[in-house]
């Protein structure tokens, strides 16, 4: 969602907030602006669209100066729009401030501070913010900070905030409740970001932010204090991730760089768990094994990508282990009443570790005693440090939008745990968890294998990518690997794409079947009756002239003739077969957004790391 960047120092602040936002494009926004104070002044500039209409601004019309604020849009209250930008400031001008969150009470706020004066230009929720800290300055607050913590005290919801005030020019202010903020700090100069790889460039080491927290930025050292007011000694830590790292390496986009990272980020997975024996350990890991022996009911959490993965876990474990697991979308377990006892445990999955649903969901199961799992790619984010117990999937920072290495990262992280918790309640004994560990230490080379047929499946993509529909279906285990195909296609390519559990394609999607429709069966061999069910379920297909892509186990014949086109991936273990078939999904979604002309990394209306609700 949004980004936000900071800097007070020697520096020109301009050119590092520019080159900080445009490492932070990835999240999706829709507009774009600056602000610097020089000789008292705080100068603006804002405008609708890309990070290059704004750099254009800013040559026609040049800017300077230190401290500065910088911000991408993703709109929430009032529409992309120059005016509706940030920075928004308050009526005089002297008061800067960027925000990514929601401000509840905006409406009544503003309406308490229209009728005391105060002058609103835009339709944002943000914009009460400067005009409250000012309403508070002329109310008699003694200082900046005093007015900022009271200011904030009247505001109710999620907020970072990047602020300037143009009385106060060596000082940038930060505070955060509910969205991401760290500082970075540097040598004689300090930044803020909404995200690590923002400031990545300028340092590595950081302090997170929590929750109720101002920071006071100088040239020469920072300070952090709730806001009641009281000083925190802000822990500085370093940051593992390497600039690289968010570099394109010579790939045209984010996300073909990322799906071709999936080899190395699940070998590296398995050399990191799995021992020479097969035997998958945790050092370090909180919840012991005797923890598992005992647990009654684990319940998993998450959205969009990330809760495809947890419906994998749930058929992964349920059919592994003998406990009983419930998968939920964080947006909806939140609001369903759902029954819950303490002896549970909660599994939360995120790339991010930032989803607005998916933290509320675990801050409702804490309330209930339930333990807290996370299954989380980003170290420091709030998901972590709010749980129990965290198994860091290591994928690498995700830049692409949608998301690739991270999602079958968190299936391998299922992978492991079941293994692990399989051996903790006996379900799983040696022969076993020889038989599953020697399959998982394949899969690597059979998503490398996959990777080598992209030609194949451009070609295939680049035949079926224009229709206005297509139908993904699939069966147990890769029943979510059809629905992650088809939102792949859809947030990248923008075609319509319905992802369904095969079974119930009777029961309604029968209807759409025609000779235009592409249908992309995942039909890979697997050891029980599935198998012959997801023939028949083609042969429906075949019968109405539903134009099959099937993805087969190599040297299938059988599926081979049946279908219009097939992608071949190398013989899998069935439990496994996910993460080998969806990197072939990820590819044709890839290749027919590339045919659509879409803007692959940065697809319209998405944000990387949804922080609101
Ligand atoms: C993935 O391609 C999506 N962009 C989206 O569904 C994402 O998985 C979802 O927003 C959850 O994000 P998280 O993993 O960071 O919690």
């Amino acid at each position: 969602m949004c980004g936000i960047v900071g800097y007070v120092g020697s520096r020109n602040a301009v050119p590092v907030l520019i080159e900080g936002l445009k490492r932070l494009e990835y999240r999706g926004y829709d507009s774009a602006g600056v602000a610097a104070l020089e000789d008292g002044r705080l100068n603006i500039r804002k405008c609708v669209g890309r990070l290059r209409n704004l750099e254009s601004q800013l040559h026609d019309t040049p800017l300077a100066g230190s401290p500065g604020i910088g911000h991408t849009r993703w709109a929430t209250h009032g529409e992309p729009s120059d005016i509706n930008s940030h920075p928004h400031t308050d009526s005089s001008g002297r008061i800067a401030v960027v925000h990514n969150g929601i401000i509840e009470n905006y409406q009544e706020l503003r309406r308490q501070l229209e009728a005391r004066g105060h002058t609103f230009r835009s339709e944002t929720d943000t914009e009460v913010l400067p005009h409250l800290i000012a309403d508070e300055l002329a109310a008699g607050a003694p200082d900046f900070e005093d007015a900022l913590r009271r200011a904030l005290g009247r505001a109710r919801g999620a907020y970072a905030l990047g602020i300037l005030f143009a009385d106060k020019p060596d000082t940038l202010y930060a505070a955060r409740h509910g969205s991401p903020l760290i500082v970075g700090v540097g040598v004689g100069e300090n930044f803020i970001a909404s995200d690590v790889p923002a400031i990545l460039n300028e340092t590595s080491r950081v302090i997170y932010l929590n929750d109720g927290e101002i920071a006071a930025l100088k040239p020469g050292g920072v300070t952090v204090s709730t806001l009641e007011g009281r000083s925190v000694q802000p822990a500085i830590k370093k940051v593992e991730i390497q600039a690289e790292a968010i570099e394109r390496a010579g790939f045209e986009t984010f996300m073909m760089k990322e799906i071709h990272e999936q080899p190395r980020v699940l070998r590296g997975l398995l050399d990191k768990h799995l021992d020479a024996n097969g035997r998958v350990q945790l050092p370090g890991f909180p919840l012991a094994a005797d923890y598992f022996e005992n647990l009654s009911r684990i319940m998993i959490i998450s959205c969009g990508t990330a809760y495809h993965a947890g419906m994998y876990g749930k058929l992964l474990l349920e059919n592994l282990t003998d406990i009983p697991v419930e998968t939920d979308l964080a947006s909806e377990f939140r609001y369903r009443n759902p029954r819950l006892e303490s002896g549970a445990l909660v599994v939360a999955v995120s790339q991010s570790g930032e989803t607005a649903d998916t933290l509320a969901s675990i801050r409702l199961a804490r309330k209930w005693g339930c333990k807290v799992l996370s299954i989380c790619n980003v170290q420091g984010s709030s998901l972590t440090r709010e749980s129990d117990a965290v198994f860091y999937t290591e994928a690498g920072p995700e830049i692409g939008v949608a998301s690739t290495k991270a999602y079958t990262a968190q299936l391998m992280a299922f992978c492991l745990l079941t293994l692990f918790i399989g051996r903790a309640r006996g379900t799983i004994d040696d022969n076993l968890e020889r038989a599953l560990a020697d399959a998982l230490r394949r899969i690597p080379d059979a998503v490398h294998y996959v990777l080598g047929r992209k030609t194949e499946i451009q070609k295939i993509a680049g035949k079926h990518h224009d229709g206005p529909s297509s139908l993904y279906l699939g069966r147990k285990f890769n029943y979510p690997t059809a629905l992650e195909g088809a939102l792949k296609n859809k947030e990248i390519s923008y075609q319509h794409a319905e992802g369904y559990a095969a079974g119930e394609m009777k029961h309604g999607p029968i209807a759409l079947i025609n000779e235009y429709l592409p249908v992309i069966c995942i039909c890979t061999r697997t050891d029980d009756e599935v198998y012959d069910k997801m023939i028949s379920n083609m042969k429906e297909v075949e019968a109405r002239h539903g134009r099959i892509i099937a993805i087969a186990t190599d040297g299938d014949q059988s599926i081979a003739d049946l279908a219009e086109d097939v992608i071949m991936v190398p013989d899998t273990r069935d439990e496994f077969s996910p993460l080998v078939n969806i990197v072939a999904l990820q590819l044709l979604a890839y290749y027919a957004a590339q045919a659509r002309g879409t803007d692959i990394d940065k697809p319209r209306n998405l944000a990387k790391s949804v922080t609101v609700e």
